[in-house]
C-alpha cells in the first residue's frame, strides 16, 4: 500500500515520465557547445525544436559529446540520453543509435514526446554523417594501410619487432602531422590531408624490409620511392583529387631525402605538406630514439642499421661534416652516439617555429645534450642549436 501511495505521488511529481527521462530532463547530461568539435549539426524538428549536436572524435571513438535545445523537459532527456549513449563509443557503433534505443534507454517516453527521441538521434547521425564527409579520404587511405601492413603479419597477427616499431611510428607521425597542420591553422581538409600522409609516409618500409631485411636506404631501396610506387601499384590515387595526390606523391617520395636534394618546384605550396611530413617525422624520431637511448642505449640500432654498433664513442667524419655542412649523413654513422648528434643536426632542418615549441615541450634537445659527451665541439654545437631556435 505504501509503495502504491509513493508510485502515485511519484506520478503526479514527474507527470507520469520514466524515472530517467525526469532525472535526465531536471539535470542535463552533457549540455552546452564544445569548442572546436570536429563535427556539428543542427536540427530543428516538425514540432519547432531544434537541437544541436557537438562531437570531437580520437581514433575514431567520441572523445567528446555535447548537445543543446530550446525545447522542453522531454527535449533534454533526449539530448542527454544521445550523448550518454554516444560518448566514448566507436563512430560506427553510434549509427545504430536510433528513436528507439533511445526510448529503450530512457525507459520509455509519454507517446506525444517521442519526437524528442526522434530529434535527437537524427541530429546525431546528421553529425556523424558530416564527420564521415570530411572524414572520407583519411578513413579509406587508414583502411588501406592497416589492410596493407596486415600483409606482414605472421599467422599469429604478429609483424617483426622492427616493423612493429615502424607500424607505431607512423600511428604517432600522423598525429604529430595533424598537430603540427593544427598550429599552422590550416584548414580541415588539410589537416586530414595530412594526418593521412603522416601515415602513409614510411608505407616503402614494409616491402623493404621484407624484401632485405634492412632499412638501410643506399644499400637496399630509397623507402620513399619505394614508398611512392606501392601506393601507384595499389591505386591510392583513386582516393584524391590530382591536386591532394600530387602532394602526398612528393610528400611521401621526397620526406626521407637531403634538404639540398628537394626539387626547387616544392618550394612553394605543393611542398607544403613535404615541409610538414619532414618535421612530423623528425620530432617522432628524435623522441622516440632519445626514449630508447636512455631506456637501453639503444639496443634495437644495429638490427635496422646494420653498420652501426652500441658503442658510444664519437666517430670524427661525423662532427666534421655537422660542423661543415650543418648535417650528418647516415652512411656516416658508426655509433649510437653518432646517431644522436645526426638527431641533434635535425634542428637546424624543421621547417616550423610550431615544430619546434612541440620539440621544445618533448624536452628533446635537453635529452639529446645529457647523452651526449662533454667536449668542447659538443658545447658550441649545443650554443649553436639554441641560439638557432
Ligand atoms: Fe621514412
Amino acid at each position: 500500500m505504501k509503495e502504491e501511495m509513493i508510485d502515485l505521488l511519484m506520478d503526479k511529481i514527474t507527470g507520469g515520465l520514466s524515472e530517467r527521462v525526469f532525472d535526465y530532463g531536471s539535470s542535463p547530461r552533457n549540455y552546452g557547445e564544445l569548442e572546436n568539435p570536429d563535427s556539428y549539426a543542427r536540427i530543428t524538428g516538425p514540432c519547432g525544436d531544434t537541437m544541436e549536436i557537438f562531437l570531437k572524435t580520437k581514433n575514431e571513438n567520441i572523445e567528446d559529446i555535447s548537445y543543446t535545445t530550446d525545447g522542453c523537459m522531454t527535449s533534454h532527456a533526449a539530448g542527454s540520453a544521445v550523448t550518454v549513449m554516444a560518448n566514448g563509443k566507436p563512430v560506427k557503433e553510434c549509427i545504430r543509435i536510433n528513436q528507439s534505443s533511445v526510448l529503450e534507454h530512457l525507459g520509455g517516453m509519454p507517446s506525444e514526446s517521442e519526437h524528442c527521441a526522434l530529434l535527437a538521434a537524427k541530429t546525431l547521425h546528421k553529425a556523424l554523417g558530416n564527420y564521415a564527409t570530411d572524414k572520407k579520404e583519411l578513413m579509406l587511405l587508414t583502411d588501406w594501410f592497416d589492410r596493407h601492413v596486415n600483409r606482414y603479419r605472421n599467422g599469429e597477427g604478429t609483424l617483426p619487432a622492427a616493423l612493429e616499431l615502424k607500424y607505431l611510428h607512423s600511428q604517432r607521425v600522423a598525429e604529430n602531422a595533424r598537430l603540427i597542420a593544427q598550429g599552422l591553422g590550416l584548414k580541415k581538409a588539410k589537416i586530414l590531408l595530412a594526418e593521412g600522409c603522416g601515415l602513409v609516409h614510411d608505407i616503402g618500409r614494409f616491402s623493404q624490409y621484407a624484401c632485405y631485411g634492412s632499412f638501410h636506404d643506399a644499400d637496399t631501396v630509397d623507402h620513399g620511392k619505394e614508398g611512392r610506387r606501392i601506393l601507384e601499384i595499389e591505386g591510392v590515387q583513386s582516393y584524391f583529387d590530382a591536386d591532394d595526390w600530387e602532394s602526398i606523391a612528393w610528400a611521401v617520395e621526397y620526406h626521407n631525402k637531403k634538404a639540398s636534394d628537394i626539387p626547387s618546384h616544392l618550394d612553394g605550396e605543393t611542398g607544403l605538406l613535404l615541409r610538414l611530413i619532414r618535421d612530423a617525422d623528425k620530432l617522432d624520431i628524435m623522441d622516440l630514439v632519445m626514449q630508447s637511448v636512455a631506456s637501453d642505449g639503444f639496443s634495437e640500432l644495429p638490427d635496422m642499421l646494420p653498420q652501426i654498433r652500441t658503442g658510444r664513442e664519437l666517430t670524427p667524419a661525423v662532427m666534421e661534416e655537422l660542423m661543415k655542412n650543418k648535417t650528418v649523413s647516415v652512411d656516416h654513422l658508426r655509433t649510437v652516439t653518432d646517431f644522436v648528434v645526426m638527431l641533434a643536426s635535425w634542428f637546424y632542418d624543421l621547417n616550423y617555429a610550431f615544430t619546434r615549441c612541440l620539440a621544445a615541450d618533448r624536452h628533446i634537445l635537453q635529452r639529446i645534450a645529457i647523452e651526449l659527451p662533454d667536449t668542447k665541439d659538443i658545447r658550441e654545437l649545443l650554443t649553436d642549436i639554441r641560439a638557432h631556435l
